[in-house]
């Protein structure tokens, strides 16, 4: 789970910046010309492959991890008084996971699908810039990332720590360090990404 999660991170990070161009304002130009080498690089494309076989893993181990987890304790607690032992977003992981898991395929379909199936058939890529436009004057698609955005925020509050404690990787020297970093991450990059869409329907970006 760490590791998948840790290379989900890196790609969060990649994916957040390319897109954060749009806000140079310039009519998309420097994001087309990034999302064009992401779109036809051979290298990006085997990555790309590998980034699909991390979601997929993520999920299969969370749900093993979470199996484990209720086969381990089979019968509730007679007395559990779970707020005081965790937070309820490390409990949720699996509900948060799901509800990024929708988004991931309404999100697919709307611009990688399109675009990967015009650049088979045509061999042109479609304008995401324009697209993007489109389907973020549609204020139920911009609530409904801006929701998607809070779900990963939640997730990712408590994913970036379980991560590196996870592998090994937490250290009582460090701990507060990467329980800060790790919130920092949580809030900076869902709220970058859930202002790319309130931007477009503003008219903000142009
Ligand atoms: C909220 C703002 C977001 C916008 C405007 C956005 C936009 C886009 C666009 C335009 C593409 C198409 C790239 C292409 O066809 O080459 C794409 C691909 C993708 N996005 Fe997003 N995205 C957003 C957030 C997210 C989030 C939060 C996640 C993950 C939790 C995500 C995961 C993906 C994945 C997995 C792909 C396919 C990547 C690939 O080309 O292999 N996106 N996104």
């Amino acid at each position: 789970m760490g590791l998948t999660g840790l290379f989900l991170i890196f790609f969060l990070v990649v994916h957040a910046s390319i897109n954060g161009c749009i806000w140079f304002n310039d009519g998309g130009k420097t994001f087309l010309y990034y999302a064009h080498f992401m779109g036809t690089n051979f290298l990006v494309h085997i990555a790309e492959v590998g980034l699909f076989a991390g979601l997929i893993l993520h999920i299969v181990d969370g749900l093993l991890l979470w199996k484990q987890n209720r086969d381990a304790r089979p019968e509730k607690y007679a007395y559990s008084n779970a707020n005081a032992n965790s937070k309820w977003y490390s409990r949720s992981m699996g509900i948060l996971g799901t509800l990024i898991l929708f988004f991931l395929i309404v999100h697919l379909r709307n611009f990688w699908g399109p675009n990967r199936l015009n650049q088979i058939s045509t061999g042109e890529e479609l304008n995401l810039f324009q697209l993007m436009q489109e389907d973020f004057s549609n204020v139920w698609m911009v609530l409904f990332y801006v929701a998607a955005c809070f779900s990963l925020f939640w997730h990712l509050l408590h994913g970036f720590k379980s991560a590196f404690q996870s592998l090994g990787l937490n250290n009582v020297k460090y701990n507060k360090a990467i329980e800060i970093a790790g919130t920092a991450f949580a809030i900076i990059v869902p709220l970058v990404f859930a202002l790319m869409p309130i931007s477009f329907y503003f008219g903000w970006v142009k």
